[in-house]
């Protein structure tokens, strides 16, 4: 049995952080709402609970895990050293949606690490997450609680639908407030790298770290020895395959429009994904709109991307459209990447 438990995301109850937090520290998997999206966590030094993570989620074990820790102190238990360019980026981001790669000491299990060298730690920033390591006093290694492959949640509903009955608890702190994960630097390279775009942007590391790199983002085909598991192609992904239309705008509208037609008229059901600027030409057909808002609210788009994608997959849509996203910079960067992993192939959209 999964217990939910209904927490204010801005004044979390003590004495119901101390009963997650004391499920953590026996070994529990406890489900909880940090800034970015909904994490499931699991005591990062007790090797049986991380395997029980694993499994719950069915992750492979070659795909690492962040600790979330309480505060930057904690940092040397986990570290062999713990860089300048570190300190300096945990003043200035910490608590928040960092997540830095620095060399593992062996405290932290290989189970944690998935057997390398590095380990990928964060300080949350939300109220409900930092209260329950507070409250735990140790090291928590939490991924997004969602089944392996399947859109990060940014609700509660969304762990239950995946995990309900796997793990011990939900903390349900309402709608987690980023909705896009954490951004994962590595520090071990030099400069930086910056192996997944997240909620802080590569722009605002680099206002602090001018040298910071931003990896290639699609990785080619066949490509070995991914630094960073998440940056595999198909993640975060509906069941129903996801055809994400990109190029100049006019092209992109009208292919959806006719690929929409031929699929309806072969008796198909249709789903588009799209702002709402991008949907108010699909707006008379009989297909279903996930309308992730205004391309000029990139806070909102962040908040219903994930959800989006969940509501179209519980639809059994036989096909799923979807827009690119209209701009690269800042937050976007993160969501044009999840929503290019997310889909089963990718097409120009070219001139008539
Ligand atoms: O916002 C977030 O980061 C959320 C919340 C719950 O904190 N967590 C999250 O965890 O997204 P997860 O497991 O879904 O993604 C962790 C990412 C993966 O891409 C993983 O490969 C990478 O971090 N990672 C973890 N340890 C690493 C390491 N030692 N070296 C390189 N990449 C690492
Ligand atoms: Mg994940």
């Amino acid at each position: 049995m999964t217990e939910v438990v209904r927490i204010d995301p801005v004044r979390p109850n003590p004495a119901d952080m101390a009963r997650a937090a004391a499920c953590l520290r026996r070994g529990g998997l406890v489900a909880f709402p940090t800034e970015t999206v909904y994490g499931l966590g699991a005591h990062a030094l007790d090797r049986a609970a991380v395997r029980r993570l694993f499994e719950a989620k069915g992750r492979p074990a070659s795909d690492p895990l962040i600790v979330h820790v309480a505060t930057m102190d904690q940092l040397a238990g986990l570290t062999t050293t713990v860089p300048d360019v570190a300190r300096t980026l945990a003043q200035q981001f910490w608590p928040g949606p960092l997540t830095l790669v620095l060399r593992r000491a062996l405290s932290v299990p290989p189970e944690v690490t998935a057997g390398l060298d590095t380990v990928a730690v964060r300080v949350p920033a939300h109220p409900v997450a930092r209260a329950l390591l507070e409250a735990a006093g140790i090291p928590v290694a939490a991924p997004s609680a969602n089944v392996f492959s399947r859109p990060s949640p940014t609700r509660a509903s969304h762990v239950l639908d995946d995990l309900d009955g796997r793990i011990d608890m939900v903390l349900d702190g309402g709608p987690t407030p980023v909705g896009v994960e954490s951004t994962v630097l590595d520090l071990t390279l030099d400069p930086p790298v910056v192996l997944r775009p997240g909620a802080v942007s590569v722009e605002a590391l680099r206002a602090v770290v001018p040298a910071v790199q931003l990896r290639a983002a699609r990785p080619h085909e066949g490509e070995e020895a991914m630094a960073s598991p998440g940056l595999l192609t198909r993640h975060y992904a509906p069941r129903t395959p996801m055809t994400l239309y990109q190029g100049e705008r006019a092209s992109v509208q009208r292919t959806i429009l006719h690929s929409a037609h031929e699929a309806l008229t072969a008796g198909r059901r249709v789903g588009v994904l799209a702002t709402s600027e991008q949907a108010a030409a699909l707006r008379s057909l009989p297909i279903l709109i996930a309308d992730l808002g205004s391309e000029h609210d990139v806070t909102q788009v962040a908040g219903r991307l994930y959800a989006a994608l969940r509501e179209l997959d519980a639809a059994e849509l036989d096909v799923i459209l979807a827009h690119d996203l209209p701009q690269a910079a800042g937050l976007w960067c993160a969501l044009r990447d999840r929503l290019h992993r997310a889909a089963a192939r990718v097409i120009q959209a070219s001139q008539p």
